[in-house]
């Protein structure tokens, strides 16, 4: 079986659509050709005028009725209401929680049909957008693992398990169970109760597992994300290439006696866990960067290689999701920026420094600035670590931080390398950017559409001459781009 509609019909939302509710007239858009993907699972599909529509439970090829739920200004987004033919691209998706789990919603395209389709958003985007011509985007960069590739998986523990269908419209008696696993695509409470997941190496499963087992042995309560209460909230897995595993156990109650008896098993039962935290957040919401993260066991951060380099992960740093990938993608900066060993570089929305230290030994000196304060410590620990001496690094917004007068104090770039947040830059920075004048900029983003955005401010200044596609992450909608910028003439 490919497909399950009730299952789409189920998470769709289409029963608590206020649409629904007031009994509208169903508008069905007919015979609609899908032809690519979106974000957020969404296929999309453009009618005989040029209209474009965005439908849940469709892949490219597929031809389809679609039931409009929403109208916007230039678009329209629904589900199917029926098929009129199957996609010949449809494959079987290898996990169990598909069509549920809002994971990798792309299990059911082939890879290679999955870069297709992610090569066509950026060249949209760089066209439509940036307005560029397309003839300089290289092809997209495949990821060499296309399962297990990610080396952190944040699950949680709720009160409320997300139930199928078959499983409301089922005899059983016993589904009010709670659940552990990941968040069911837009709810904020119900969890979908994860057997095996196909996204970290499997000893993820069994950690997870273990839990489960261990808290149903003891009658240990699950967080209740509503009345705010309950002892197992999240748990954390993080794990490198190197074999290093760190995991947060994040508890909603401080019951300490408890705690320490599950570190002291979990140690035992997986003795390749090389540092064990816990942390204890009672807050209404579940980000821990604001806590105290107790380290139980080991040093308290892992460690992964990528090419010479060594970095120090700890509980609260943010690293690149796909480590293996992360080099595909740090060399392809590399390769852009063509350094020549006297340069002044900026690595702006650094993380832990790492693409700073990567580049440190192809330039004269680099700074990176990055809001997140651990980050910005682990990047002090990675600069020692690898016993580079070219290398700043500074805390705070880039807003703040790229003042007219940084460049005083740390040198006129050469080349700034940028790798923002999904939302790109803030407009500040791209003017502060245009007044620095820097002669190349190598432009990271895991958002074409707000990179290309940022691009045609910075068209004002700079030729774009090169764009190049990276997967980090196979299955999901999610491209990394990278952009080299050159400074006209
Ligand atoms: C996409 S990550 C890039 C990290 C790093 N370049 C790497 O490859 O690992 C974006 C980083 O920007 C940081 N960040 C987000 N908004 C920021 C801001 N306004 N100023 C400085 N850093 C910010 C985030 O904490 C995150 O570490």
């Amino acid at each position: 079986m490919i497909y399950k509609l009730s299952t789409i019909l189920r998470y769709s939302t289409l029963s608590s659509h206020p649409m629904a509710r007031r009994k509208r007239t169903k508008k069905i858009v007919k015979n609609l050709k899908v032809h690519g993907i979106a974000d957020k699972g969404m296929a999309v599909a453009r009618d005989e005028e040029g209209l474009v529509y965005f439908v849940k439970g469709a892949v490219p090829g597929d031809e389809i009725d679609m039931l409009v739920l929403r109208k916007k200004k230039g678009f329209q987004t629904g589900i199917v209401n029926d098929f009129i033919s199957y996609s010949s691209k449809r494959i079987v998706p290898v996990c169990e929680h598909f069509g549920l789990c809002g994971g990798c919603k792309w299990q059911n395209l082939s890879y290679p049909d999955q870069l297709h389709f992610k090569q066509e958003n950026v060249n949209a985007a760089i066209t439509r957008i940036a307005k560029l011509n397309d003839d300089i985007i290289e092809p997209i960069i495949g990821s060499k693992l296309t399962t297990f590739y990610r080396n952190k998986l944040e699950y949680s523990f709720s009160t409320k398990r997300w139930l199928t269908d078959e499983q409301i419209h089922s005899d059983a008696t016993d589904l009010q169970k709670p659940a552990l696993g990941f968040h069911a695509p837009g709810t904020f409470d119900k969890i979908i109760d994860v057997n095996k997941c196909h996204l970290q190496d499997d000893k993820s499963n069994k950690i997870r597992n273990w839990f489960r087992a261990y808290a149903n042995e003891k009658n240990l309560s699950y967080y209740d994300i509503k009345g705010h209460n309950g002892f197992f909230r999240n748990l954390i897995v993080r794990n490198t290439t190197l074999g290093e595993w760190m995991i947060n156990i994040v508890l909603g109650e401080n019951q300490k006696e408890e705690i320490l008896a599950i570190c002291k098993k979990l140690i035992v039962d997986f003795p390749f866990i090389t540092t064990l935290f816990y942390t204890v957040n009672k807050k209404v919401n579940d980000t821990i960067l604001d806590q105290d993260v107790i380290c139980y066991h080991g040093p308290g951060f892992i460690k992964e290689k990528l090419g010479d380099l060594t970095f120090k992960i700890g509980p609260k740093s943010f690293f690149q999701t796909n480590s293996t990938q992360a080099k595909v993608l740090y060399d392809n900066v590399v390769s852009f920026a063509n350094l020549k060993g006297t340069e002044n570089v900026y690595d702006l929305y650094t993380g832990t420094g790492s693409i700073a230290l990567y580049l440190a030994a192809h330039c004269k000196k680099v700074v990176g600035i990055e809001s997140v304060k651990e980050a910005i410590n682990d990047a002090h620990y990675n600069k020692e670590l690898n016993g580079i001496t070219n290398a700043d690094f500074l805390v705070g917004d880039v807003k703040d931080v790229l003042t007219p007068t940084f460049k005083d104090k740390y040198g006129h770039p050469d080349v700034i390398v940028t790798d923002p947040p999904r939302a790109g830059m803030h407009k500040d920075v791209v003017e502060t950017l245009l007044e620095l004048k820097a002669k190349k900029i190598v432009y990271v983003s895991c958002n074409p559409a707000t990179q290309a955005r940022d691009l045609l401010l910075l068209s004002a200044l700079y030729d774009v001459t090169r764009i190049q596609p990276v997967d980090m992450f196979p299955h999901t909608s999610h491209i990394e781009s990278i952009a080299l910028l050159e400074l006209q003439a």
